[in-house]
């Protein structure tokens, strides 16, 4: 190490006590006492590591597990086995439960309101899924006498602290068990105890497979090579978006109509919001629109890349900031940004319950209550770009803006007395820091 190398702190294998979840110190209140666990909810995908830990957990807490597996769109799902799987691995019960209504009413819905990103670039799709899966996993865990709630998340990420600080807010009475963080399995231990225990893994065990989360907001992948920055994308990430070198040589045009800031029709034809982020996400993803390569930071302090491929918000999104462009006053054009920022950031953060949300999304409701019309996107190899605007509530007028125009309403002869006084103090400023004084 050199005294410029960034100060790092001990690796968990240098400082971890063992396996055994009663060796662990418990930083926080609502963390599991081993000895007082009885019946866990465990949120369970069915992936390797949630697999793993619902075999895990009954042996190392000698305690019941109920599984919870939350439907929000994500593509090719199927939740019969992922059902079958949890009661083959000895749960007690298997909840699955569809919540894509609820999903796209009660979260993407603000999402869309408030032009929600991250970065520059993240739509934010599984920070808005966390709260939601983590807030049905305490209806779940209060209905069937759970007194914990499992979950596969990582020390290293945010989805900890989203889920976490969701069952700590709304659940006091509940505890929480993160066995990724503590029991010392890699992958290779994983599938090692997976094989010893008769958990069926999908694939080969040589390459790691990426680190996916998808829902019908978009999916992110990391993991693998995504770690080298100077490692341009593999082909092989891109499993929603078509490549856009490979994307039809026709352009295709999409109008997207609003009522009050949400997405009401695709091509005029009136949809459900989640029927209509599905459709606009398979007309993005046939044009290779969405794929983002995005480097961020984290809450829990590290730097990372991710990538993201998200057509249906990169339609829905620009659309919505187009149709907002067109109906706010410059006054609020220049304000709403600000706070659609810092509303993406507390999702990202992981306080969805914090009240200054629900504070941001009144003035985001007000925002939008002229948020009505239709914009027309051409979809072209990866490019999404805006050809047609309308609004009854635009504030444009044509012949004003006219360049030829006579004018109407607009007095061409008044613009000087405009600029005088437009430019005053200005000009004052320019004149007193200019005048030479000897
Ligand atoms: N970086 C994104 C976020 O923090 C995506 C995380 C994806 N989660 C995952 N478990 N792979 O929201």
């Amino acid at each position: 190490m050199t005294p410029d190398d960034p100060p790092t702190a001990p690796s968990d294998a240098e400082t971890a006590p063992g396996p055994n979840p009663a060796d662990w110190p418990r930083t926080s209140s609502y963390e599991a006492d081993p000895t007082e666990v009885g019946r866990v909810l465990l949120l369970y995908s069915g992936g390797l590591d949630t697999s793993v830990m619902l075999k895990w957990i009954q042996d190392h807490y000698d305690a019941e597990v109920v599984t919870l597996t939350v439907n929000l769109g994500q593509p090719g799902e199927d939740y019969t086995a992922v059902r079958a799987k949890a009661e083959m691995l000895g749960a007690l019960e298997c909840v699955v439960v569809d919540a894509r209504e609820e999903f796209a009413a009660e979260y993407l819905a603000p999402a869309i309101k408030a032009n929600a990103l991250y970065g520059g670039g993240y739509p934010l799709f599984t920070a808005l899924g966390r709260p939601l899966i983590a807030k049905l996993a305490v209806e779940h865990a209060r209905r069937l006498g759970c007194d914990s709630i499992a979950h596969g998340c990582t020390g290293k990420g945010n989805d900890q602290v989203r889920i976490e600080a969701t069952v700590a807010t709304l659940a006091p009475e509940l505890k929480v068990i993160a066995p990724v963080r503590t029991w010392q399995m890699g992958r290779e231990e994983e599938v090692a105890y997976a094989r010893q225990h008769g958990i069926p893994v999908k694939g080969g065990t040589e390459v790691a497979p990426y680190s996916i989360d998808d829902n019908l907001w978009g999916r992110s992948s990391e993991g693998r090579w995504i770690e080298e920055l100077d490692h341009a994308p593999d082909d092989d990430v891109f499993n929603l978006v078509t490549r856009p070198e490979q994307a039809p040589d026709e352009p295709e045009t999409v109008a997207v109509s609003f009522e009050h800031g949400l997405p009401v029709a695709l091509n005029s034809e009136p949809m459900g919001l989640v029927d209509l982020i599905e459709s606009a996400a398979q007309i993005g993803a046939r044009h290779g629109v969405g794929i983002v390569d995005h480097i961020e930071d984290r809450i829990v302090g590290l730097k990372v890349r991710d990538i993201y491929e998200v057509p249906a918000a990169a339609i829905i999104l620009t659309a919505h900031q187009e149709l907002e462009r067109l109906v706010a006053t410059i006054h609020q054009n220049q304000f709403k940004p600000m706070l659609d920022q810092r509303w993406g950031y507390l999702v990202y953060a992981g306080l969805w319950w914090e009240p200054l949300r629900a504070d941001l999304d009144a003035y985001m409701d007000a925002a939008n209550r002229f948020v009505t019309g239709t914009i027309e996107l051409k979809l072209y190899k990866g490019s999404v770009r805006v050809i047609r605007r309308s609004s009854p509530y635009a504030v444009y007028d044509a012949s004003l803006a006219s360049f030829a125009g006579s004018g109407g309403l607009f007095s061409q002869a008044a613009a000087p007395g405009f600029i005088e006084l437009w430019s005053l103090q200005s000009r004052m400023a320019w004149r007193v820091r200019n005048e030479s004084r000897d």
